[in-house]
């Protein structure tokens, strides 16, 4: 008999429906948009080397302890928690762990959607320029044929300079999530993922053998892997710590949340083997992607947050059926984003049903529209109010607009503390035969988890985030 799990009596169907979804939670802007541009402005391998140490030492540990959480508590992530603490009997007050996530991946998901709406920009940019050279008759020409790099990079430039634009793409993105989110979890979430995870794949594969083919694969491999260790500075660190873990989805309770619809018997330590392989493997495979494509046509790796939009529509253009290589790459991110954005949106949303009693619908609606505000806040920054430096007092946030100080603040500070937290309360915390029998690791792989967890985690996250926030006391 299917055993039903959340609080509101919605979970996944299968088990492989859960790891879909998970692994689309997982994949998204964190992987094709902000891995790039981090191994980029970091120089490469030191930083990938870095983060893939990361993701095995810190990041696999986490995850299971995440899905732990959720498995055991069956609810929403403050929820989970405090029924862990109580069969702990611990103090319940380790919940506010969860209100902590559930605020980190509240505040994402608003400046995750305004990025998503750059893509869904590309679309069309795309998509007009591949329909019209289809119907000159020459679907194989390059993208956006007769214009100059200033005229194709300039497109990121006439965006930014238009609210409204901004705005529609933004509320646009934020009204599909939002209505997928409001559809529950069997009915929305699974459906959605177990339709585009699989397309994701394909298309992913496709242009990277492309890239292989066209591009120089070569020096794109020895710069993402070839490490220069004088480059791995304390900040470097932290963004390669705060990387993982975005891209993983910890530390905002994600992973709490979706675990907490999975069904019993699932066996949770190979699920977390393989979502972190799945985001790890597609992060580096997004690395050999791009970056063949960028050194082909001799660009700059470190361009920042602008690499994907504003170089690689350059890139297209030189190659063959490059609009229709353009085309698919953007609706490759879209299709990525939407899964990730759905899991940030589910977490507050699960927080309203399971604690504040709300409809889901209710609930979906008060955090969708106030992320969408406080995106409209971050769209802004680029236009109105590009002079505003929310936290400029911050040395460190001196000099980000408002949409990396939202993006810096989540995922420098907020990450690795939610992450620092939840390796105290379940490698510290929580009892250990409630631990043994949820996971139900072997007792090597049982030792192996709990070691890294309780010493390693808490130890490693916590010099880093340190050193890396406040670099003056090295
Ligand atoms: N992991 C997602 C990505 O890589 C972002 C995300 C973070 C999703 C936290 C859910 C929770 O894009």
């Amino acid at each position: 008999m299917a055993i039903s799990t959340s609080a509101t009596g919605d979970g996944w169907s299968s088990r492989s429906a859960f790891i879909l979804a998970a692994i689309g939670a997982a994949v998204g802007l964190g992987n094709l948009w902000r891995f790039p541009t981090l191994a980029g402005e970091s120089g490469g391998g030191a930083f990938v080397i870095f983060y893939i140490g990361c993701v095995v030492l810190l990041g696999l540990p986490l995850l299971l302890a995440e899905i732990f959480i959720g498995r055991a508590g069956q609810t929403d992530a403050v929820g989970s928690i405090r029924k862990v603490a109580t069969q702990s009997r611990v103090s319940p007050a380790w919940s506010l762990v969860g209100g902590l996530g559930a605020l980190a991946a509240f505040l994402i998901v608003s400046f995750y959607s305004v990025v998503a709406g750059w893509v869904l920009y590309y679309v069309g940019v795309f998509a007009s320029d591949f329909f019209g050279a289809l119907f000159a008759g020459e679907p194989f020409r390059g993208a956006l044929q007769g214009q100059s790099q200033e005229q194709i990079a300039g497109r990121m430039g006439d965006l930014f300079a238009n609210p409204w634009l901004l705005l529609t793409m933004h509320l646009l993105f934020m009204g599909t999530t939002l209505i997928i989110v409001a559809r529950g979890i069997s009915g929305g979430i699974e459906k959605a993922a177990t339709w585009l995870m699989p397309a994701f794949f394909v298309l992913l594969l496709g242009i990277t053998i492309y890239g292989a083919i066209v591009g120089d694969i070569g020096e794109a491999a020895a710069f993402l892997f070839t490490p220069d260790w004088s480059k791995l500075t304390p900040e470097v660190m932290n963004s390669a710590l705060g990387q993982a873990l975005f891209s993983l989805s910890l530390g905002v309770a994600g992973i709490i949340t979706y675990g907490s619809y999975i069904r019993q018997g699932t066996p949770l330590g190979s699920t977390a083997l393989a979502i972190g392989f799945a985001d790890t493997a597609v992060a580096l495979i997004a690395g050999l992607m791009i970056f063949p494509i960028v050194f082909a046509v001799g660009l700059d790796p470190a361009a920042g947050p602008t690499l994907v939009f504003q170089t690689l529509p350059f890139a297209f253009e030189s190659m063959p059926a490059g609009s229709l290589i353009g085309l698919l790459f953007f609706v490759l991110i879209l299709v990525a984003a939407i899964t990730s954005s759905i899991s940030l949106l589910e977490v507050p949303t699960a927080w309203g049903v399971g604690e504040m009693g709300w409809s889901r619908t209710k609930s979906s609606l008060i955090f969708g529209v106030g992320a969408f505000l406080i995106g409209i806040a971050c769209l802004l920054g680029y236009n109105v109010w590009s002079d505003v430096r929310p936290l400029g007092f911050w040395s460190l946030f001196a000099e980000t607009d408002i949409l990396d100080t939202v993006d810096g603040f989540t995922g420098k500070v907020m990450l690795p503390l939610g992450a620092l937290f939840v390796s105290i309360f379940v490698g510290w915390r929580a009892d250990r035969r409630l631990l043994e029998s949820t996971t139900g690791l072997s007792p090597i792989m049982f030792t192996i988890w709990r070691f890294l967890l309780a010493w390693l985690c808490p130890l490693a996250v916590a010099i880093i985030l340190v050193t890396g926030l406040f670099p003056s006391i090295l």
